[in-house]
């Protein structure tokens, strides 16, 4: 496996590869992250490469949030990618990604209206912004993208479309905990009376999604469900918001036939959870 820490380096093994398939990160490596790059391993077989990205990209936090103290563990990193079976990773530093007087970013105007966007003002168009520097800079056929960060990806499915990048996404499904606690960079803020109950947002989401199996389709319905759920069993968490959406617009649903996607975030102490649902049949 090859470690590229430079633009000029990357677009001369660019030029040597033929089809690549990427798993942009921001590091601090888990079973998810590993899930994504054996997925690309897989779709890519013997002949394409994988290339996974790490890049804490200072773009996408505000002000008060955890840029400084996000991990940073590139050695453990790069052996997780190693042995997941990426060919080459990108670990650029900031000063090689953005220039110092740069002036131009992508503004998304919708679906970051929403959900985590609502509560993360800019996050979102920093997400874009590296995204699509990273995918001119990689200039990937394929790229995958976790159902965990359920509207990263849906905007992400949007920014390909509305710019034309040639690039095909594909959605993984969450990896979990053995207790159902969705795998995230951020549990590790978690207190251990915390991370006690922090099973307990995946556990109201599969309440509410029952609940609608058997023919609750009134999200007031089953907002109250999830509400109640967590005022039980989270206790120690603040709920930020909890949302019943249509899956790819992302805009909220009164009833759902099919077709939609409950996703919550809740704020503990020192760490905001997020998870989601697809209701789908
Ligand atoms: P990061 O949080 O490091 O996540 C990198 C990728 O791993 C994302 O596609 C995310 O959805 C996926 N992922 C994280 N936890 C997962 C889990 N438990 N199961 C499945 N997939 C999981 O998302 C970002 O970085 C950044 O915003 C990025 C896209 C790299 C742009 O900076």
């Amino acid at each position: 496996m090859t470690l590229i820490e430079t633009v000029k380096e990357l677009r001369a093994w660019r030029k040597a590869a033929d089809r690549v398939y990427f798993v942009p990160t921001m590091g601090a490596l888990h079973e998810g992250h590993a899930t994504l790059i054996r997925e690309a391993r897989k779709m890519a077989g013997p002949d394409a490469q994988v290339v996974a990205s790490i890049f804490v990209n200072p773009l996408q936090f505000g002000p008060n949030e955890d840029f400084d103290r996000y991990p940073r563990t590139l050695e453990t990193d790069l052996a997780i990618c190693q042995e997941a079976g990426a060919d080459m990773v990108f670990a650029p530093a900031v000063k090689e990604v953005y220039h110092h007087d740069r002036s131009i970013q992508i503004h998304e105007t919708s679906l970051s209206n929403v959900l985590c966007g609502a509560s993360r003002p800019g996050h979102f168009d920093g997400v874009c912004t590296v995204v699509a520097k990273l995918f001119n800079f990689v200039q990937p056929d394929d790229a995958l993208f976790g159902k965990k960060d359920y509207q990263q990806l849906a905007i992400i499915r949007r920014l390909v479309r509305d710019l034309d990048f040639p690039v095909d996404i594909h959605g993984i499904d969450t990896v979990r905990e053995p207790d159902g606690l969705a795998m995230s960079s951020r549990n590790r803020y978690l207190t251990p009376a915390e991370r006690a109950q922090a099973p307990a947002l995946r556990a109201a989401l599969l309440k509410a999604r029952d609940a609608w199996l058997t023919g609750v389709t009134g999200t007031r319905r089953l907002l109250e469900i999830i509400h109640y759920y967590l005022a039980d069993e989270a206790t120690l968490g603040r709920k930020d918001y909890i949302s019943i959406v249509d899956r790819d617009t992302l805009q909220p649903l009164d009833l759902v036939q099919n077709n939609g996607l409950i996703a919550l975030a809740v704020f503990f102490d020192k760490a905001r959870l997020i998870d989601n649902i697809e209701l789908v049949r």
